[in-house]
Order: structure tokens, then C-alpha cells, then sequence
């Protein structure tokens, strides 16, 4: 189970020196370097040129960084895991996964070279197919994640954009409920509206409610909210030390349940206590740049 944080996700376009340049001063849980579709056809090559020279050169820190590449047919996917293979990303972020047969194909591929032995492989959740092959595709060879893709997706089952996105609601916890089984990360999908900070802050409370780990963030000024919401509140925490405080008490009178502030805890609580404690623990590290 991953214990690193990853509230914020942020996509940088391969093609933009600016970006990769500021992200290593940016307050993300990880970096999503895309070579897929914030990148122009014409500048594909150029792309995989400028993002091999940043992950050598730049100091992204902590950060988790992972590489989109483009799906593999395409015809692009072949040259960017060549360009990429000595940058030695943590993880290849794998588009338009249909089933587990694409994860075993990347898995292969990254089989071969010894530079990339290490190397994760995190899925984009974005067809109709993949959602229904969750299970499958998170029990793949290397899987460590899933980014949901929600503009892909609600293009493809044909569904509008709702504030509520009660249309999505179906997608959205199978992939979650496949990516808790199998003890791998799940992100959250984008929200276009860069400015509409209201609007980020309900979808990244709806995702978090949800289970998410994170979200999936296209613009730096959605960086604050995402890592606020998918942060524990200090009232959760302070519950969760009373809890396990109680908790021990109460075996210490070999008792099996406390009850703190008029509610029962067992040791299921006590589980959930000790991972959000966890959870706050490993943010505070992340700040601290470990
Ligand atoms: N990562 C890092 N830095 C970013 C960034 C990103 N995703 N998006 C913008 N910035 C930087 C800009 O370079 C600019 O830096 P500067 O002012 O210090 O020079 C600053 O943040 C402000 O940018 P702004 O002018 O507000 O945005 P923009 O109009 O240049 O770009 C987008 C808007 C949406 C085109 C841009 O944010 C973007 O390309 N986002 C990623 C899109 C993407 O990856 N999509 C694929 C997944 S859905
Ligand atoms: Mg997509």
C-alpha cells in the first residue's frame, strides 16, 4: 500500500520549458509530465527531446514523477519510452487502457531494459472498456495507480458535465472500488474550470468524500485547494489521537471497545485512526522535502 502522499497531481505539457522549469519550486504531490494530449502532433518529437533533458537536469524533489506517454497505437508510444528509458521516471503513466492486455504489453516492454526494471506503470482510466475491466487492469503486472480521465470518458459514454457528476458517479467508484482492492492509488479526474476555485473545491471534497487519494490538476492556481482538501482537517487528526489514546486504555482494562465523544470505537476505528495519522505524518515529510 502507498503511503506517499498524492493530493495534487499536476499535469505539465512535455512541450512547455516554462512549466517544467516552475515545477520544481510548485507544491504538488506529484507531476504528471505529458506527452500525450496537452502536446501537438508537430511538437511530439521536440517534446520527448526538452522533457528527457529536464528529468535529467532539473530537481523535481519528493515529487513523484511520472511520464504520460502516448497510447500504443499511436505510433508515437515505441519512441517515447526510448527517449525516456535513461530518465528513469518512477512511472509510465499508460492512456487509453482498454483492458489488462495493454498493461502487459508496456510491462513487457519495460522488461527489457535494465534501466527500467524499477519502473512503475500507473493506468488512465478513460474508455468505457477500461472502467469495465477496473478489476483486471488494477491486478496488472507493475500497476501502481489509476488516474481517472474524465474528459475521455464522458466523451465516450456520452454523458454531459454536471456540478454533481451524477452521470460519472458509476465510473468513478468502480474504478475506485477495483483500485482499493488491489491496494494500488487512485487520482481523481480534471476540472477544466482553472479560475473557478468554488467550483475545484466542491469536486475535490465530492472526490476526497469519495476515497481518492487526489486529484488530477491542470493549472498551478488549483494546487492549494486540491492539497488542503486531500489533506486529514486538524480536528481528524486530534480524533484520531484521543481515539487510540481510549482505545489502549480500555485493552489496558482488557476491554475490546471505547467510546469516545459518545461513539463506539473497535479496532476497525482504530485502523482508520492510525491512517490518518499516517497519512498526516507523510505530508508533513513531503513538506519537509524528504
Ligand atoms: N504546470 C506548470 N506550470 C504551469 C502550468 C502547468 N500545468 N500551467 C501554467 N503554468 C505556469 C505558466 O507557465 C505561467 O508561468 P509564469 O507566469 O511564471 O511564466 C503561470 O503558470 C501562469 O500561467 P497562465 O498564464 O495562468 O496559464 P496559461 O494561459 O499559460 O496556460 C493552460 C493555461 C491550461 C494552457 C496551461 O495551464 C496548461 O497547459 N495546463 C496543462 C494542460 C494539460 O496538461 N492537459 C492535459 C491533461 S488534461
Ligand atoms: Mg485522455
Amino acid at each position: 500500500m502507498e503511503t506517499r502522499p498524492f493530493r495534487s497531481a499536476l499535469y505539465i505539457p512535455g512541450s512547455n520549458p516554462r512549466a517544467l522549469e516552475k515545477a520544481q519550486g510548485l507544491f504538488c504531490d506529484a507531476i504528471i509530465f505529458d506527452l500525450e494530449d496537452a502536446v501537438a502532433v508537430a511538437e511530439k518529437a521536440n517534446a520527448r527531446a526538452l522533457l528527457a533533458e529536464a528529468l535529467a537536469t532539473a530537481d523535481y524533489g519528493s515529487r513523484a514523477r511520472l511520464v504520460r506517454i502516448n497510447a500504443f497505437d499511436s505510433g508515437w508510444a515505441e519512441a517515447d519510452l526510448d527517449a525516456l528509458a535513461d530518465a528513469r521516471p518512477e512511472a509510465i503513466l499508460l492512456p487509453k487502457v482498454n483492458a489488462a492486455a495493454d498493461i502487459e504489453a508496456l510491462a513487457r516492454r519495460l522488461d527489457d531494459r535494465a534501466e527500467t526494471a524499477d519502473t512503475r506503470i500507473w493506468a488512465m482510466m478513460e474508455s468505457c472498456a477500461g472502467v469495465l475491466n477496473a478489476q483486471s487492469i488494477a491486478t496488472a503486472p507493475r500497476m501502481a495507480g489509476f488516474v481517472l480521465g474524465t474528459n475521455d470518458l464522458a466523451r465516450e459514454m456520452q454523458c454531459r458535465f454536471t456540478a454533481d457528476r451524477l452521470p460519472l458517479l458509476t465510473a468513478l467508484q468502480t474504478c475506485l472500488l477495483a483500485a482499493r482492492a488491489a491496494g494500488i492509488v487512485a487520482l481523481d479526474g480534471v476540472y477544466n474550470a482553472f479560475r473557478d476555485e468554488a467550483g475545484l473545491r466542491a469536486e475535490c471534497e465530492q472526490g476526497r468524500d469519495m476515497g481518492f487519494d487526489g486529484k488530477t490538476l491542470i493549472h498551478p492556481a488549483q494546487l492549494a485547494i486540491a492539497n488542503e482538501v486531500f489533506s486529514p482537517e486538524p480536528e481528524e487528526i486530534a480524533l484520531a489521537r484521543r481515539q487510540i489514546e481510549a482505545w489502549a486504555e480500555a485493552e489496558g482494562r482488557g476491554e475490546g471497545v471505547a467510546v469516545v465523544d459518545g461513539r463506539i470505537v473497535e479496532n476497525l476505528h482504530i485502523e482508520m485512526a492510525r491512517r490518518i495519522l499516517a497519512r498526516a505524518e507523510a505530508i508533513e515529510a513531503m513538506q519537509r522535502g524528504e
